[in-house]
This record gives C-alpha cells, sequence and structure tokens, in this order.
C-alpha cells in the first residue's frame, strides 16, 4: 500500500540498503531504450518506485513510451496523480475525455507537452505511417497505478450480462469482445 501522508524523512531507504551514496539517486535503466530501434509494438518503460526505489515517497516518478508507426496505448486512467508528457520525438495523437463526456484531442508535434490531469481517461496512438514517436511522461506518484479501460471492463470478471445491460448491448457481443482482447494462444 501507497503511503498517502507525507514522508517524515528527507527518503526511504529499502531494507537492503544501509549506506546510500550518489548511486541510489541515480537510475540507468533509460540508457538502453533512448536510441534504440522502434519496438514492433507500443512499448513502456518505467521509473517508478518498483525499478527506481529512490522515488519512493517523493510523488514523482517518469516513463519511456514508445510507439512505432500506427503504436497505440490503448484507454487508460490514473486514478491518483496526473501525467505530463513530452513528445521527444515524431508526432503523437493524444487525447483525454472529461467527467461530463467532453474529449480533448490535440495532435502533437515534436517538443510539445500535453497534460492529463489525475482520473481522466486518456489515450495516445503514433498515426503517422513513415515514423516512430517517443515521449517521455512525468507522473505524479512514485506508484504507476494504471487502470486499463479494456481490461478493467472485459477481464475484470463483471459479469456478461451486467456487461451488456451497462453497454445496452447483448452477450454475444460482449463475448466476442472479450475474444479479442484475450491473449493469443500459443
Ligand atoms: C501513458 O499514458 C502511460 O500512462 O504510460
Ligand atoms: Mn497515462
Amino acid at each position: 500500500m501507497q503511503a498517502t501522508h507525507d514522508i517524515l524523512s528527507d527518503f526511504i531507504l529499502p531494507p537492503s540498503i544501509t549506506a546510500p551514496d550518489g548511486n541510489f539517486f541515480t537510475f540507468t535503466g533509460m540508457r538502453v531504450v533512448v536510441g534504440s530501434n522502434p519496438p514492433p509494438k507500443f512499448k513502456v518503460t518505467k521509473a517508478t518506485k518498483a525499478e527506481f526505489p529512490a522515488s519512493d515517497g517523493q510523488s514523482v516518478s517518469y516513463a519511456v513510451l514508445q510507439f512505432p508507426s500506427g503504436g497505440m496505448n490503448p484507454l487508460h486512467t490514473h486514478p491518483h496523480f496526473a501525467e505530463l508528457l513530452f513528445l521527444v520525438q515524431g508526432s503523437l495523437e493524444v487525447g483525454e475525455v472529461d467527467t461530463t463526456g467532453k474529449l480533448y484531442a490535440q495532435t502533437l508535434q515534436k517538443e510539445d507537452m500535453f497534460l492529463f490531469p489525475k482520473g481522466l481517461v486518456h489515450y495516445q496512438y503514433n498515426s503517422n505511417a513513415q515514423y516512430p514517436a517517443m515521449a517521455l511522461s512525468a507522473f505524479g506518484s512514485a506508484s504507476a497505478g494504471t487502470v486499463s479501460i479494456p481490461t478493467t471492463l472485459f477481464t475484470g470478471g463483471t459479469s456478461d450480462d451486467v456487461l451488456a445491460k451497462s453497454l445496452k448491448t447483448d452477450v454475444a457481443t460482449i463475448q466476442k469482445l472479450k475474444a479479442g482482447l484475450a491473449p493469443p494462444k500459443p
């Protein structure tokens, strides 16, 4: 469980570290990402508490988002924090929907920033057929805390009947949607 109160010390040490030095505050895991070939599908590389323990309690973390042509980060939300995206390479379609159902969409150019407020459902999509895109996202939490909309709806265990009624459709349609989300058989 993430602490919801202010930390009471300069920083929080994991039990395995007793004498921290500069290395504790250094994360080198992005060296292999920045400048690498675009991955075959959307890929996120995080520096959150799990990968970078120094961020524990500091209300901040980063992720590098890589989008090949057509790559998409599907609809999701972060209930606990805002996200500030900086587009480093390429162009990127982004959008978010507020609590009244209004969509705020944008086509970002390299070096643009876009803010995703806490809790709003959002996506990112590289619709460019030729060029990959890469973005750096800052999160206002050391925990990634992502809620995927497709996963929450269709793989969370909610009954087909409730889903069909909620989405004003039939059970066959729900099962078709679920089948499309199932991991491919090995
Ligand atoms: C991007 O929106 C992410 O949350 O990784
Ligand atoms: Mn996000």
